[in-house]
């Protein structure tokens, strides 16, 4: 099984997210065989940002008389386009900043959201070019977000499920620490909390325990 596995938190000392996708990756590893996992770590070496000149020439398919920079670019573009269509299973660690995604993260999904190479537009609406396979998002935020007065103000999870199911990514599994900034539930319940998630989602007994 090839793993793509991303995180996109900037903090790596006490990083709840990194903590939560490398769990996963873990408990992958221990009911697969044969695992090889390529790691990108964007929370501390973002993609880059897309030109205009970069942009034009993907949308028009032209790459004549590029500059060196857009041509780095749309490599870039290319390379991560291509390490998510070999991965068998898709693992991101997603902290919620401002209540979405890091940019960090969304610098990624603008490399991997192409008209034409990912998804591509009908009169329907957009159909997703991939072929879909498991994805586990390992979320963080400091509040409460998945239920009450927060679940209006979620644009990070929502967000991810919308823009992965575009590509054609719909097998989407969410392992969620929240609250880890109030005093109730708290980091250790939530990180307890999440990590039985992953337990039972894996069939992990060890793993499952309550928190
Ligand atoms: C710049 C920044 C913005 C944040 N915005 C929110 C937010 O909108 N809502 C929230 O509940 N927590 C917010 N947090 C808290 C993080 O979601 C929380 O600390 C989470 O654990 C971060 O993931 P990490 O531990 O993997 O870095 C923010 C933290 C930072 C640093």
């Amino acid at each position: 099984m090839n793993i793509l596995h991303i995180d996109s938190s900037p903090f790596i000392k006490d990083s709840v997210s990194r903590e939560l996708s490398a769990a996963i990756v873990t408990a992958l590893k221990q009911t697969e065989s044969e695992v090889n996992t390529v790691y990108q770590d964007y929370g501390t070496n973002s993609p880059p940002h897309l030109s205009a000149e970069a942009m034009t020439s993907l949308r028009s398919h032209q790459s004549t008389n590029l500059s060196d920079s857009a041509l780095a670019e749309i490599t870039a573009v290319n390379q991560a386009i291509e390490q998510l269509k070999v991965c068998d299973a898709l693992v991101i660690g997603s902290p919620m900043y401002n209540h979405s995604i890091s940019s960090h993260l969304k610098t990624w999904l603008d490399l991997i959201c192409q008209a034409g190479k990912t998804f591509r537009y009908t009169s329907s609406g957009p159909v997703g070019l991939l072929k879909d396979r498991p994805v586990f998002i390992a979320s963080s935020r400091g509040g409460i977000y998945s239920h009450g007065e927060g679940l209006a103000h979620d644009f990070q999870e929502p967000y991810l499920v919308s823009m992965l199911g575009t590509l054609g990514l719909k097998d989407i599994h969410i392992v969620r620490a929240e609250g880890v900034s109030m005093s109730h539930p708290g980091r250790d319940v939530a990180m307890a909390n999440a990590m039985q998630r992953i337990g039972q989602m894996f069939n992990l007994p060890a793993m499952a325990q309550p928190a």
